[in-house]
């Protein structure tokens, strides 16, 4: 439950905080955020198996508090934060979830937190952040130009700026594949294919960091909308790329590739597929009514990769949030009764 504090460690990020990123340390993650969080279920669904003619195991991090796998982020931020950050507080930018899961890691921890989300934010995003009590300030057209208002802010109240690719984030992002991984193994289920939605690329570098130890010959499958390809262009180029963001799926709705994130990426993702918005409107349809479950779009986005890039054997697909907007459920509605 927010509110209670947990076991407080002022361990200052390094300078190079890629090094960070290793196997022993999503384990150290596991250790905290398992205290917090219970593990989301990893599920087969008959009819979805048959919808989409192979088998295929759903990683529902849609029950999780906040609805999003990113609260584990928050969670182990919340035991990692350094001396300065409990005294001045955080602000970061988001187009939801991350700052879902920072409030919910800084009223965990009792400090204060300031998000920035572009003013396109769905609404019922804004109000959970706000009810999680972390003030949010909305400005920009997209999630660079929030960002960029979030680190001036910071500059200048002294709070400290949350990299939506913090490593604590990261890492905390990573605990849900060593569950995927492990729930997998004990269920006598070798995985051939994991599809992994990516904006900033916390989570698909998670379950790299994880699969490369726990399950090789596993691929890890990238998964962005062709509609904000930042990512996966930087992905291809092996350089920084921006590019246009125009995605209705507002998880994936990220202008850049993220540095620390496309490191891990480069090296380690075996493929990246881009797929159109109305894929994922479809994987969304599909989740509501094959595997009742309730998606937003970046949630829907891996499932519409699998559907897109037919693997042979057991694949997994990572249902990452369900805090679906208002559009996207009339949507939903509207495939549906067509279907
Ligand atoms: C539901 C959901 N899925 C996937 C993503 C993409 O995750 P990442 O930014 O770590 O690549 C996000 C990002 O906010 C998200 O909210």
């Amino acid at each position: 439950m927010p509110g209670r504090p947990l076991t407080a460690s002022s361990s200052d990020p390094s300078s190079d905080p890629a090094a960070e990123l290793t196997f022993e340390a999503v384990l150290a993650a596991a250790e905290i955020v398992r205290t917090e969080l219970a593990p989301s279920p990893l599920q087969a669904h008959p009819l979805l198996d048959r919808a989409l003619g192979r088998p295929v195991l759903v990683k529902h991090e849609n029950v999780l508090p906040t609805g999003a796998f990113k609260v584990r982020g928050g969670v182990h931020l919340a035991a990692r934060l350094t001396d300065a950050e409990r005294a001045h507080g955080l602000v970061t930018c988001s187009t939801g979830n991350h700052a879902q899961s920072v409030a919910y890691g800084a009223r965990l921890a009792g400090v204060r937190a300031t998000v920035v989300m572009p003013a396109s934010a769905p609404a019922a995003k804004r109000d959970a952040v706000r009810a999680l009590g972390a003030e949010v300030v909305l400005v920009g057209a997209s999630l660079g130009e929030a960002a960029e208002h979030a680190r001036a802010r910071a500059a200048q109240t002294g709070a400290s700026f949350v990299c939506p690719t913090d490593p604590r984030i990261v890492l905390g992002h990573a605990t849900a594949y060593l569950e995927l991984f492990g729930q997998a193994a004990d269920a006598g289920a070798e995985l051939s294919a994991l599809f992994v939605p990516v904006g900033s690329g916390t989570g698909a570098a998670g379950a790299c960091l994880v699969r490369d130890v726990l399950a090789p010959d596993c691929r890890v499958v990238g998964v962005q909308s062709a509609a904000a390809p930042a990512g996966w262009r930087s992905w291809r180029s092996g350089a920084i790329e921006t590019a246009p963001a125009t995605t209705r799926a507002a998880g994936l709705a990220t202008t850049t590739g993220y540095p620390r994130t496309q490191a891990v990426l480069r090296e380690r993702l075996d493929e990246f597929v881009l797929v159109d918005d109305d894929a994922i409107d479809d994987a969304a349809r599909l989740l509501a009514t094959c595997a009742h479950t309730l998606a937003e779009g970046a949630g829907a986005a891996s499932l519409a990769g699998a559907l897109a890039r037919r693997m042979d054997g057991l694949v997994a697909v990572v249902c990452t949030g369900a805090n679906a907007s208002a559009d996207e459920i009339a949507r939903l509605a509207g495939s549906v009764a067509a279907a």
